[in-house]
């Protein structure tokens, strides 16, 4: 029980000297729409986030993918300038990654969505109908998010099958 102890004081720590925000939450530099897209531009979860049948990350789509659709204005969204602002200027827009795991623990996409055939909304919420962009994970990626339902589906629970 000891080494838990240990290990969980200074992560409890970090939490409210430094890394999140006030109450655990980020903000985005645009507040990205997923239902307009969805439902106005016909997208699907895999046109954007390519990697997530075949990769380990299933990636966050930039300014290249943007750009079929908003390399001139088509809206007088204030949002949509600052996006056609960075699309000008060839510039990266600075998203911040809000689900995580840290580099002592593995997750694969590829392995859960492929193989594991689970929705993406099990695991990230009823992404569909979200109006404004991601500010903190839907449930918090922790080890007993991962190892709930690795029992319930009867999956591996070794420590060495996550933490390589
Ligand atoms: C296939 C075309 C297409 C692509 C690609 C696309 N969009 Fe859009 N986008 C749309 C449509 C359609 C609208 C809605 C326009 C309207 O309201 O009339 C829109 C609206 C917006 C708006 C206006 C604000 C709002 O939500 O109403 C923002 C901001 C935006 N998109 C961001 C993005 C970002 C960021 C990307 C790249 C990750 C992107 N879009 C990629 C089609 C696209
Ligand atoms: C079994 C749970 C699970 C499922 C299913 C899942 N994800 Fe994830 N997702 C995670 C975890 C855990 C992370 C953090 C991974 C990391 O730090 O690399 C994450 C991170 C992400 C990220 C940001 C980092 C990256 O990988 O680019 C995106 C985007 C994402 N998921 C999209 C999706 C989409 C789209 C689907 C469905 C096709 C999906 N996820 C299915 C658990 C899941
Ligand atoms: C038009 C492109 C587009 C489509 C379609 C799209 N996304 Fe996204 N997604 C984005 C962008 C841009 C972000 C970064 C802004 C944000 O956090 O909302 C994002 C962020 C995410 C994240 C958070 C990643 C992280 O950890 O920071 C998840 C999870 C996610 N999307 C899942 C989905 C799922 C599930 C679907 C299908 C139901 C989907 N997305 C459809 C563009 C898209
Ligand atoms: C909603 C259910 C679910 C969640 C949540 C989940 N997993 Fe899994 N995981 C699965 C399933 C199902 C498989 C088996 C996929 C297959 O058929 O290969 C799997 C397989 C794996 C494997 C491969 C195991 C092996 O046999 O080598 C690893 C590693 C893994 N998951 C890590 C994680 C981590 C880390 C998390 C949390 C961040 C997580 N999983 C969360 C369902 C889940
Ligand atoms: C299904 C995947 C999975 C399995 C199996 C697993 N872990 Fe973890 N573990 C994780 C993830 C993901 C994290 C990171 C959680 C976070 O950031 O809060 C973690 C975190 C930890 C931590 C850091 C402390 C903490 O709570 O964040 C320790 C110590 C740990 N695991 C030990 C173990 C031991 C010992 C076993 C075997 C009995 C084991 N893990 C099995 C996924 C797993």
């Amino acid at each position: 029980m000891n080494h838990w102890k240990l290990l969980t004081i200074p992560a409890f720590l970090l939490f409210f000297v430094g890394g999140c925000s006030d109450s655990g939450r980020f903000s985005q530099p645009i507040a990205y729409n997923h239902k307009k897209h969805i439902e106005e531009a016909g997208l699907g979860c895999f046109d954007c986030h390519t990697g997530a049948q075949t990769h380990q990350k299933a990636s966050i789509p930039n300014i290249h993918f943007c750009k079929n659709c908003h390399e001139e204005a088509m809206t007088d969204s204030k949002e949509e300038e600052k996006l056609v602002g960075f699309i000008k200027k060839n510039e990266l827009i600075p998203w911040v990654q809000v689900h995580r795991v840290p580099d002592h623990a593995y997750f694969s996409h590829r392995r859960h969505v492929s193989l594991g055939k689970i929705a993406c909304q099990d695991c990230h919420g009823d992404v569909n109908n979200m109006t404004l962009p991601f500010t903190k994970p839907h449930v918090s990626i922790n080890m007993e998010f991962c190892i709930r339902c690795h029992e319930s589906k009867q999956v591996t629970t070794d420590c060495a099958a996550c933490h390589r």
